[in-house]
């Protein structure tokens, strides 16, 4: 384990079989169809690669930068668009793929900017989820797992864009966002 990691949230091997539950549950959901599936960057990038491997449907991909924090632990509220997407999701069943829903500021602006461009669905897949940390009234369609109040990376989750890209998910040390 990385020595700034307080303990692990999730092996390499527990987050393959979370990816695989995910991929057969939007399966049955999408079954006969083509959706759009998005992957919200940086974090969600390891996630939104072994989802869509994992899943039978075939899907389109695509790809949107969205930044909420500076470059610390505490978010800035107003989400900020750094990439648009490619392609257009007007009449599209859309498949948002988050890493982690916080204060649900980043969704509630995904989910706005979507339906707002013309989707027909809007459906979000989020890796992890903290539900005591919500400041607006949003949720996944699907989370793959609830943590409390804690900072965690790996697998795609960064703290000053650090630890991405550990095959697992833990919680990281406080005294290494606290000094
Ligand atoms: P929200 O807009 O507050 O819901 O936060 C969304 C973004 O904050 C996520 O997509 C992450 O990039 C980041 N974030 C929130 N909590 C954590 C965490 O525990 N570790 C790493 N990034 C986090
Ligand atoms: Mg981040």
């Amino acid at each position: 384990m990385n020595g700034d990691l307080e303990s692990i949230v999730l092996t390499e091997e527990q987050i393959e079989q979370k990816v695989k539950e995910a991929a057969a549950w939007l399966d049955a959901r999408f079954a006969g169809k083509y959706p759009l599936a998005i992957s919200v960057l940086k974090g969600s990038v390891m996630f939104f690669c072994d989802l869509v491997r994992a899943m039978q449907t075939p899907v389109q991909i695509d790809f949107m930068t969205v930044s909420s924090y500076g470059s610390g632990s505490v978010s800035t509220g107003v989400p900020k668009i750094v990439m648009d997407l490619a392609a257009s999701v007007e009449g599209r069943d859309v498949i948002l793929v988050e890493d982690i829903v916080d204060s649900g500021n980043t969704l509630v602006r995904m989910r706005d900017l979507i339906l707002g461009r013309g989707a027909k669905s809007f459906t979000v897949v989020a890796l992890m989820d903290k539900p005591s940390r919500r400041v607006v009234d949003v949720k996944a369609d699907y989370a793959c797992y609830e943590i409390g109040d804690e900072f965690i990376v790996g697998y795609g989750l960064d703290y000053a864009q650090k630890y991405r890209t550990l095959p697992y998910i833990g919680i990281l040390k406080r005294e290494i966002y606290e000094k």
